[in-house]
């Protein structure tokens, strides 16, 4: 499978290393973009495989071979290119889910989509799998409280926020794709919202608490964030090497 990424930061490197060391399967990376072009340049000398830099998104979208687009960069990307990527032929994976607590955004995608698809990999959060299962049978209640280590918020200790996910995308919108991933799946009005910034902590916690007709489950995910952006969780990178694997594998593990 041939890819290109957007976004050449913290997760977009871990991503592009991955696949040059053969662990998202047979994978090519063919192209890489940033805004910043010398995070690209500097990330393409790193890869063995030496992807192409592009100089801006028209570049990969003419790229016939490429079959699947990643961002990997933040909201501004998926409303920038997320419907040109699709209208292109291309399937597209989202990582910054923020943006499609937008329901207008959210439609025009699926609308331009024709028999392309989008993927969302399930990032920084637990237990996707049970929530989808359980979402077939009638969801009553979604609660996610978050967590962050107070230096990396830059916020005061406390309760930073509480209610729905589509205020809290406004209020903090680097901080809540999990939430917006949820909210995908249960719809935004099921997802109750929380986060703290807590100084005891030196990790992101998210705590995911689910009651439905089938199943009521708590999950609790502690995630070592990245030294070069602290607000990003490195498990997020390998969820989308992981889907890039499912995506060639043979047999499939897991809802
Ligand atoms: N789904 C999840 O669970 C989850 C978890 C963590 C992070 N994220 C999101 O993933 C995204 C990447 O995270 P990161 O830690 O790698 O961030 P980062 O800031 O380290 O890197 C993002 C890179 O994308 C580039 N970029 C941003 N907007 C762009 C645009 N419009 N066009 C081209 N390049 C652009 C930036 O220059 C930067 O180099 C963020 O939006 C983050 O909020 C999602």
């Amino acid at each position: 499978m041939d890819v290109a990424i957007l976004g050449c930061g913290a997760i977009g490197t871990e991503v592009a290393r991955a696949i040059d060391r053969g662990e998202a399967g047979p994978v090519r990376l063919l192209w890489v973009f940033d805004k910043h072009r010398e995070r690209a340049e500097e990330l393409s000398r790193s890869l063995r495989s030496r992807p192409k830099v592009a100089g801006e998104i028209g570049e990969i979208l003419a790229d016939g071979e490429v079959e699947l687009v990643m961002e990997l960069a933040s909201q501004e990307a998926v409303r920038e290119y997320g419907e040109k990527v699709l209208a292109s032929g291309k399937d597209l994976l989202i990582l910054s889910t923020g943006a499609l607590a937008d329901p207008q955004l959210l439609h025009r995608l699926l609308e331009v989509k024709g028999e392309r698809r989008i993927y969302i990999p399930s990032g920084a959060i637990l237990a996707l799998d049970a929530l989808k299962a359980c979402q077939l049978a009638g969801i009553e209640e979604v609660e996610l409280t978050t967590r962050k280590p107070s230096s990396s918020l830059g916020e005061p200790a406390g309760l930073l926020f509480e209610g729905g996910v589509r205020e809290a995308v406004e209020k903090f919108p680097k901080s809540i794709n999990v939430a917006a991933t949820l909210a995908l799946v249960v719809g935004a009005e099921k997802v109750r919202v929380r986060i703290l910034s807590d100084p005891s902590v030196e990790r992101t916690v998210h705590e995911l608490r689910v009651r439905s007709k089938v199943s009521d489950f708590f999950c609790k995910v502690e995630s070592w964030p990245f030294e070069r952006n602290p607000l990003s969780s490195k498990i997020t990178a390998y969820s989308v090497v992981r889907l890039l694997r499912d995506l060639t594998e043979t047999l499939k593990v897991g809802t």
